[in-house]
């Protein structure tokens, strides 16, 4: 889980490469480096962040070529000798590494018999030195190369120099991502294009088990037995992509903002002229299967929760899977089994792992990603994108309104259902409410919570799956423990975990659950906790902490996850915590 950038012919290479960091650190951010060529090759490496490598960085550098790289650890603790770029053994290989190699120890050990010795514990060392060991062999960099590819097994985005060669670079990928930037009279390498965007429109997006040879003038790719491939040169709507605060002061808050918008530009993009625009075929195939798989993880695990209710309230059958459970024991309920795969990122290393099997049982299948060009993306039968703009936040908001909403139009075209349209209009208004007039509530209400050790949510159906992302999002960021209960479920033990003040938040915005839900109330009030009411007008009662306008109940997901993204924002943000980036996370999680 880690952010790589490259450049080569740059004017100012290390302008481009902090920022260019800075803007991948959400890959991780527990050490970083760069590599460059002024007599040979030099390295600036330290653990900490993206900002203080660039404090101990002379700005005068001279160099025609540069490699950098952000690094979350995987093998081999955060220390510097862990810290990238590595360089090889005799000195002639200077390497950066995202992913994780398997066979790494077997690698190591092959080396250790030829002599080498390794200084750290990482595996890209390991790759390093392989490449070394046959650039000397074969005297040839892309025979190292194919040599290099053809033994080691695992995910990796690799980009690196040699010792006597300042105007060249060397990236090869398998897994994970890695995209060029075609300039005029430069080239640029990064782990997604969002650093690129500043110099270029033209991007190439490498695939697995291809490598490339750029120079200043060209960027040439090759198929891994070394024949020249003719790349595609794509061009992306950067505005998407781009990592403008726009006067925020933190990509969370700006991204909780832009929910209105993303509804908006989801519901344009998938209906237009009264009709559905999904893929004729997919409605099709997802008609004719006899049950739909979801299949996810975190935040997105919780909104295959409501795509699965969705998908039942059309009358398909559906199963919904944690991606690292289902990936060890696989089930495929059903005879004809269709498999919707969600991933804000498209490269999550879990989900990766089972788009592999259901692609060896040869099942349909579906990504719904935000990210175009990403591994999960590339690899699935069938794919639509969220459209919602690039997410730096580790904390998802955006992204987990936008897959619910999608889901919700997916569902409903299977029936040629037209009202989530105008259900769904109606949410845009009730969020740019919440966004207008509720801020202030929400903030003291943060204020009260910030202090507390445990934090219970309350919720039944749509209500519940709400909760579990509430809960989900305060843990994260303000590091508070944080419990999603079902209202039914309190008393077969939860409430046993009831004690005075502890707080409670309790969606109320279904009628079908909201009397028993106040039944839940009256329980735990009973017993000391202090209980905070979110619900929505038609069935607030006074006393209710905070009430929104009414919306279609099975949208709660998508009208009110507002409130509860703004209230772990304002919780992180009042405990002084860093909202943006949490402590021990990565934004894409690209190892299992
Ligand atoms: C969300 O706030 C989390 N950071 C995390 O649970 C995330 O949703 C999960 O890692 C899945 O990521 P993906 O959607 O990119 O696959």
């Amino acid at each position: 889980m880690c952010g790589i950038v490259g450049a080569i012919g740059l004017n100012n290479p290390l302008e481009y490469v902090q920022k260019g960091l800075k803007m991948l650190d959400y890959r991780g951010y527990d050490s970083a480096g760069i590599g460059f060529f002024s007599n040979g090759i030099d390295i600036i490496k330290d653990v900490g962040s993206v900002e203080h490598l660039m404090s101990i960085t002379p700005q005068n550098i001279q160099t025609n070529l540069i490699i950098g790289h952000t690094r979350w650890a995987t093998h081999g603790s955060p220390d510097i000798r862990n810290t990238h770029p590595h360089i090889s053994f005799n000195k002639r290989i200077c390497l950066v590494h995202n992913g994780v190699i398997d066979n790494y120890k077997e690698i190591k050990d092959f080396l250790f018999e030829k002599g080498y010795r390794f200084y750290g514990e990482t595996d890209s060392e390991a790759v390093a030195n392989l490449l070394e060991y046959y650039y000397l062999e074969k005297k040839d960099v892309k025979s190292a190369i194919k040599e290099t590819m053809s033994l080691i097994i695992g995910s990796y985005a690799i980009v690196f120099f040699t010792n006597n060669d300042p105007n060249t670079l060397y990236l090869f990928k398998n897994s994970s991502p890695l995209v060029i930037g075609v300039g005029d009279g430069f080239n640029l390498v990064a782990s997604d294009a969002s650093p690129l965007v500043k110099y270029t429109n033209d991007f190439i997006e490498l695939d697995d088990f291809s490598f490339a040879v750029i120079n200043e003038k060209e960027a040439k790719v090759f198929d891994r037995e070394g024949n020249p491939i003719q790349a595609k040169i794509i061009n992306k709507d950067i505005e998407l992509i781009s990592h403008d605060l726009k006067g925020y002061p933190h990509y969370m808050l700006k991204e909780i903002e832009e929910i209105s918008p993303v509804i908006n530009r989801i519901v344009n993009n998938y209906y237009i002229n009264n009709k559905y625009q999904f893929d004729p075929q997919l409605i099709k195939d997802l008609n004719e299967s006899d049950h739909i798989i979801f299949i996810a993880c975190g935040t997105s695990y919780h909104v295959s929760l409501v795509g699965g209710r969705y998908f039942e309230n059309y009358g398909k059958s559906a199963s919904r899977f944690i991606a690292s459970e289902w990936a060890f024991h696989p089930t495929f309920p059903g005879q004809k089994p269709f498999v919707i795969l969600i991933s804000q990122s498209g490269e999550t290393a879990d989900l990766i792992h089972c788009l592999n099997i259901i692609k060896q049982q040869n099942l349909n299948n579906l990504i719904i990603t935000n990210t175009g060009g990403s591994t999960l993306d590339r690899n699935s039968h069938y794919s639509l994108l969220l459209h919602a703009g690039i997410e730096v936040s580790v904390a998802s908001t955006k992204a987990y309104v936008a897959q619910t909403t999608l889901l919700a139009l997916l569902a409903a075209s299977l029936k040629d259902d037209y009202s989530v349209i105008d259900d769904l209009k109606h949410c845009i208004e009730v969020v740019e409410d919440i966004q207008n007039n509720y801020k202030p509530i929400i903030q003291k209400t943060a204020g009260e919570l910030k202090d507390h050790q445990n934090i219970f949510y309350l919720g039944r159906s749509y209500d519940y799956f709400l909760s579990l992302e509430a809960s989900l999002k305060l843990k994260e960021i303000s590091y508070i423990h944080s419990e999603a209960i079902p209202g039914g479920e309190l008393k077969h033990g939860p409430i046993a975990l009831i004690e005075d003040g502890l707080p409670v938040i309790v969606f109320i915005t279904d009628p079908t659950t909201a009397a028993s839900m106040r039944g839940n109330i009256e329980e735990v009030k009973s017993r000391g906790a202090k209980v905070y009411v979110i619900s929505t007008r038609s069935l607030s009662q006074q006393g209710d902490t905070i009430i929104v306008n009414d919306y279609a109940p099975y949208l709660s997901s998508v009208a009110i996850s507002t409130v509860a993204f703004y209230l772990a924002y304002y919780v992180a943000l009042a405990k002084g915590l860093n909202v943006d980036k949490p402590r021990n996370l990565a934004k894409s999680v690209t190892v299992e």
